[in-house]
């Protein structure tokens, strides 16, 4: 019998397709289980490579459905959950706020429901819902003005924040007023492969290659401390098997870059490895309105992780932002077929029917 039954959610996009790649390797006693509902953001060719584990099982589905929720802890005896499923994109929740409100608000709410559900009869005993939560629920920063901690005020300002702030604050009330086991991680943003290219990094990189226009927000001057995803995935893998019960632990790079600079800096390693002239891309760079609500600065200060569970960051900026250019750089393909949405076939081909 597996040491340990985790539900992961959102396992096929980004942060989650790294998540689950790394528990699966490292892990071979946990048995694995990812439930994503495939939006555009989740990509199961992510996760090629150990589709076949014995260890890891994927199901479609999605968190706001209950009876599907059941099934799972009823039939896998699940007694962990790690819940990245999410809207994520800021842009796309000015647009259309309500199916952040769906999934972020609602579908957390269900999935605590039905852990409460299953656990609360063995007193909760070896149960855990640890709930992946972003930086951008603490509002915005001044330019010299300090940096977020797990003290903070929450004062999210866009749609998504507002409701991954609501989503966290759902978790804290069943720790409250259930005991439900939880623990809540805040990070900055994320880099590295496999992220969708509607957002800054891989959208720059995908538009440099094919000479597309480079639209940056405002004057660039937002201020962003980014993380190379596997640096996440190991504060996680941390902070689940030795955080706090109850506590919240925020996870940053200690690496604040201006939109512009660090636009101008991915603009040189990409046209160093297509072979262009120095700074051929910058022509590229078109300045264009403002996004609305838009948070001037996010900079986490993680010591508490760092003092309490001895993380530290493995990548340096430099390694991490090559690597990730030269990973999108050698994989057109994904993103092609991400951005043409031919990627969907890829579940009725390889898990349809199974
Ligand atoms: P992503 O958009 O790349 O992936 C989200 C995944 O959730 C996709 O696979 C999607 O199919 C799935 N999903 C969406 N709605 C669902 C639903 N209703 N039911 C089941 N699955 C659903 O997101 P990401 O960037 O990997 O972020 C993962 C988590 O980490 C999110 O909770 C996000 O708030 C948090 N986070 C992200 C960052 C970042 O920089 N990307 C930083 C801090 C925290
Ligand atoms: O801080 C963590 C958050 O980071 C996560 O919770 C979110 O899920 C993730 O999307 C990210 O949010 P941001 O809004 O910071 O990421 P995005 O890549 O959309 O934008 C990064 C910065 O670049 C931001 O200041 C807006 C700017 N930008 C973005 C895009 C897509 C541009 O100037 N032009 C663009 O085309």
């Amino acid at each position: 019998m597996a040491e340990k039954s985790i539900l992961i959610t959102g396992g096929a996009g980004f942060i989650g397709s790294h998540l689950v790649r790394y528990f699966v390797n490292k892990y071979p006693n946990y048995s694995i289980f990812n439930l994503d509902k495939l939006t555009y953001a989740g990509n199961l060719e992510n996760l090629k490579d150990i589709e076949n584990a014995p260890n890891y099982t994927f199901i479609k589905g999605d968190i706001c459905d209950r009876d599907t929720l059941k099934k799972l802890f009823e039939k896998y005896g699940i007694d962990s959950v790690i819940h990245l499923a999410a809207e994520t994109h800021v842009d796309r929740s000015v647009n259309d706020p309500l199916e952040f409100v769906k999934t972020n608000v609602i579908g957390t709410l269900t999935l605590l429901q039905v852990a409460k559900e299953f656990w609360q009869k063995d007193n909760y005993e070896g149960k855990l819902f640890y709930h992946v939560s972003t930086d951008e629920v603490f509002g915005s920063l001044d330019l010299d003005g300090g940096y977020f901690t797990e003290d903070c005020k929450y004062e999210p300002h866009s749609p998504y924040s507002a409701s991954k702030a609501s989503s966290d604050h759902f978790v804290r009330s069943f720790y409250d007023t259930y005991k439900m086991p939880i623990v809540i991680s805040n990070c900055s943003n994320n880099y590295g492969p496999n992220q969708f290219p509607e957002k800054l990094i891989p959208l720059f990189i995908n538009n440099i290659r094919h000479n597309r226009e480079l639209p940056v927000y405002g004057k660039g001057e937002n201020v962003r401390d980014w993380l190379y995803v596997e640096d996440h995935v190991s504060a996680i893998d941390l902070i689940f098997h030795k955080g706090k019960i109850g506590e919240t632990y925020c996870i940053g790079g200690k690496n604040e870059w201006k939109n512009i600079d660090i636009i101008k800096r991915v603009i040189s390693i990409t046209d160093e490895l297509l072979g262009r002239e120095s700074g051929a891309s910058l022509k590229l760079i078109k300045f264009v309105t403002d996004r609305p609500g838009h948070d001037l600065r996010y900079a986490i200060d993680c010591t508490k992780l760092e003092r309490e569970l001895g993380w530290q960051p493995s990548y340096t900026f430099d390694d991490g932002i090559r690597k990730c250019i030269e990973w999108y750089l050698n994989n057109q393909e994904w993103l092609d077929q991400v951005t043409s949405g031919d990627y969907k076939n890829y579940y009725d081909k390889m898990y349809k029917g199974r």
